[in-house]
Order: C-alpha cells, then structure tokens, then sequence
C-alpha cells in the first residue's frame, strides 16, 4: 500500500479526532503515502459521495453519525454478519471492485476494557442507553455469552433492544428495563454508559441524577459500584460528571478515550492487514483534546 485515501464522512464532521489519529498511525508505520481526512457528507448524499469514493480510488473509509445506520439502506455494500445484525456499519472497506462494511464500535468497547485490564468473560454486563452505540456493544458481549442488562430513560426501547438481541444472538440472559432501580447498578459487574449525558449541553449531567435518592447518593453509589469497573464511551477531555461520582464512589472508571482509539485501530486493521500503534494513536487524541 504505497499511495491511498482514507477517511471519514458525518454530518457534523469539523470537531472529528479521526483524521489526527489515523494520520498518526500512518506516520508511526512510515505510511507516508496514505492520508485520511473529514469530509461533510450529509445523509441524502452518501449514496453518490461513497460512489464517487470508489472512482477516486479510496482504500478505506469511516461512517459516523447520521450515516452508520443510512448506509444499510443502500445496496452498495457487502456488510458482514455482526454489522448486518447491528443495522449499523461504520468502517468500509474498497477491495477488489467491491465495497464491504464492518462495524468496530462492539469490539472497540471491548479491546477497551481489556485494555483497561477488566476481563470480561463470565461477567455481568449493565448497558446504560439504547441508541445505535449500545446496540453495537450490547450485540457484541451478546455474542460473546455475556448476561446483559439494558437501561435507558424510554424503558420500551431498551426492551425492544434486549428482545432484538435475544433474537438475534439467541443469547437469553439479555433483558431491558428503564433508568428506575440501584438494583440494576448493585447486580452488574460492568457497567457501560452509551448515552448523550455528559456531552454538550448535557455536560454535568449524570446518569445517577435520573435514579431514586432513597438516601444520601455518595452511600447508594459507593454500596452499588465501589470495586467495579464504570465505563464511560463520551471522551470529553474533562471527566464525565457521571464517572467523576463513580470514581469517588470507589469505582474503577474508563472514559471513551481508548474506545475511539480501538473502534479506529480495527478499522485501520481492516484496511491495512497491520496493527496500528494504539498508544501513538492515544497520545494523537489526548493532544487535540488539550
Ligand atoms: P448513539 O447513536 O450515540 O447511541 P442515539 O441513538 O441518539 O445515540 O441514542 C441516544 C441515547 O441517549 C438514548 O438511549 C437516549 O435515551 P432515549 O432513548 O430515552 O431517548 C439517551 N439520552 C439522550 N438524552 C438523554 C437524557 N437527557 N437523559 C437520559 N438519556 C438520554
């Protein structure tokens, strides 16, 4: 792979930390002829823009919001199992006159964890959130045995998520509920929050603020998750409101750092058949965080 375009189509695109981090990759492995940019796709245009891709010669590309779960309403693309089950792709990969699509977002949220060295196998998982990002994570552990539970503020949602799951998986020990209970956080070992809080407007606000105060909440937090590990997918540079009660609560906690880093190293692998620097790639993220 000598020469080769890459990148990343969303809308919005400007604030994306994947060109920095792709770019960092290549440099480490000398891929000086590669580039990755953001490019501002908009949802009606994907179609023609990932057509005109391919004519340009792109090796490779990322999907973000809104354009993971768009994309599988064209028929330009092969995706492989765990996307089509997903709804949702997020790397594709041009190869051989063929576009195929993948989905990195699962497996991401668990290289992070065993990065974080949380072993996950045989552990109880609690998915806060049922957008398309705890649809990814929920199908992977689903996949890999785990017992799930999901929470979110629409409870119905988290239900038709874990049913589909079930389904799909065949993988009974998956079931839904709301935000209502401390039980849920007390009965997990892992605890993984997916959800808009903690970014943008929703910045202080925490997961904990929509639960029960049946007493003092530092004591409900500490009972529930001191010796757990909580992990946040939202990398603001700041710490979520959310991990920083559950850090003091005892917790062990992960910000979505490592997750952006891991969901780009796989689709770098996918693309490349190498293995990124994930700590060169880390270090490209923390800087233009700063
Ligand atoms: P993503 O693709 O990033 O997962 P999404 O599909 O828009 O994003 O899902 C957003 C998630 O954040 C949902 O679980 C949503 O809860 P609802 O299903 O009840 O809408 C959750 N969310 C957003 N704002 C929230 C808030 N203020 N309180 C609690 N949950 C919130």
């Amino acid at each position: 792979m000598k020469k080769c375009k890459f990148g990343v189509f969303g809308f919005p695109i400007e604030h994306s930390l994947s060109p920095v981090m792709h770019t960092a990759a290549f440099n480490a492995l000398g891929m000086t002829g590669c580039e990755y940019k953001a490019y501002t796709v908009r949802p009606e245009e994907l179609k023609e823009e990932i057509i005109k891709a391919q004519t340009e010669g792109f090796c490779g590309l990322n999907l973000t919001i809104p354009l993971k779960e768009k994309i599988m309403e064209t028929d330009l693309i092969e995706p492989d199992d765990f996307s089509k089950k997903a709804g949702a792709v997020n790397t594709l990969h041009f190869k051989d006159g063929k576009i195929y699509g993948y989905n990195t977002d699962g497996e991401g949220a668990f290289k992070t964890l065993e990065y974080a060295g949380c072993q996950t196998n045989g552990k109880k998982i609690l998915i806060i959130g049922a957008g398309g990002a705890a649809r990814s994570i929920s199908l992977f552990f689903a996949e890999q045995g785990n017992s799930l539970k999901i929470i979110n503020r629409t409870a119905e949602k988290a239900q038709r998520l874990a049913d589909e799951i079930v389904e799909k998986t065949g993988n009974k020990n998956v079931s839904g509920g709301g935000l209502s209970g401390w039980n849920d956080f007390d009965r997990a070992d892992i605890i993984i929050q997916t959800t808009a809080l903690g970014m943008g407007e929703l910045k202080e606000v925490s997961v904990f603020d929509e639960l029960p105060a049946t007493k003092p909440r530092t004591e409900l937090i500490s009972e529930c998750l001191a010796g757990k590990t909580v992990f946040d997918i939202v990398y603001n540079p700041e710490e979520t409101a959310f991990l920083r009660e559950a850090r003091e609560g005892g917790a062990k906690t992960i910000n979505g750092v490592m997750m952006l880093v891991f969901q780009g190293a796989l689709s770098f692998e996918i693309w490349t058949g190498k293995k990124p620097d994930v700590g060169v790639m880390k270090k490209a993220v923390l800087e233009a965080l700063k």
